[in-house]
């Protein structure tokens, strides 16, 4: 019922674009990238969506908030059709809360912020990190995790995989495998050294986790760049219960990155039906311009 999308990050791989815009508030098309991770957390029925964010990132809010200033100016200017754009309907039933990380200590410490705001009902919370990008024809990444979850009982986290050298900018899992998609979780450990990886099944964006998960985040102390790691209270946690991961066949793109961020830009440009026949003859046009070369 309950999702936490951390978007406190300073966003500095955009800069200058992220210097007075939330790197979350980018649009990837005409939607911001943090509202795919929102819609796909509602499309499972979370009902409530918890920000944990920062002072300096109030259009998020406002984003999510109804406007119904613009939205009375729409209705007379006969332009009625936008209204459900900018007040979905979608989210007229859920609440969206905003919890301000003042300082920036990790993603352990962002999700542990959310722990107020869970009570005894919630036995299990999601959490989705914005900037992973989830694009496929079938059911979402997080729908993927709610299944074997809601099946299993357990804490089941996404992971893909990824090419060794680059296995040290995430967590990275030790897996038993239990079917082709699903592994459970032997050891997991946060951003290895090149070469000390335990496989190159790294934890993307998407988790569904037992609430228990915030006992061990209280006890966790700092890790991988000196900061507090999700990763290292799911290495807690798998030594008191069977934690899962699964590989998802959809398309991942990582939307921190530039390269990722103009990858899922063409890849929905495609998918866009107004927009794509014009968006392939362009790019083959593009790719014979000779300044690139
Ligand atoms: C975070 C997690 C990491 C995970 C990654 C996925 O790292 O700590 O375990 O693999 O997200 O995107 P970050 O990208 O915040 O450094």
């Amino acid at each position: 019922r309950k999702a936490i999308l951390p978007v406190a990050g300073l966003g500095t791989r955009f800069l200058p674009a992220t210097k007075s815009i939330p790197k979350e508030m980018l649009p990837i098309i005409d939607k911001p990238l943090v509202q795919y991770a929102v819609e796909e957390a509602i499309d499972i029925g979370v009902t409530e969506i918890i920000f944990i964010t920062s002072h300096a990132k109030k259009s998020i809010e406002s984003h999510f908030l109804p406007n119904k200033d613009l939205e009375e100016s729409l209705r007379n200017k006969s332009e009625a059709e936008y209204i459900d754009l900018i007040n979905p309907k979608q989210f007229e039933n859920i609440k969206f809360t905003f919890v301000n990380q003042e300082e920036q200590k990790g993603l352990g410490h962002a999700i542990l912020l959310a722990e107020d705001y869970l009570n005894d009902e919630d036995d299990a919370v999601a959490i989705l990190l914005p900037d992973d990008l989830y694009i496929s024809s079938g059911k979402s990444c997080l729908q993927t995790l709610a299944d074997i979850y809601l099946e299993t009982s357990n804490s089941v986290i996404a992971i893909n995989q990824v090419p060794n050298k680059k296995l040290s900018s995430y967590g990275v899992i030790d897996p038993i495998k239990i079917s082709e998609e699903i592994y459970e979780i032997n050891q997991i450990v946060e951003k290895p050294k090149l070469g000390d990886a335990p496989s190159n099944l790294a934890v993307s964006g998407r988790y569904i986790l037992k609430t228990e998960i915030f006992n061990h985040l209280k006890n966790i102390g700092t890790g991988s760049g000196g900061e507090y790691q999700l990763t290292d209270a799911i290495k807690d946690l798998i030594s008191s219960e069977k934690v899962l991961a699964a590989t998802y066949k959809g398309k991942k793109f990582d939307c921190g990155s530039k390269e990722g961020y103009v990858k899922a830009t063409l890849s929905l440009a495609m998918l866009d039906k107004d927009i794509s026949k014009d968006i392939k003859q362009s790019l083959e046009s593009l790719l014979s311009w000779n300044l690139y070369i």
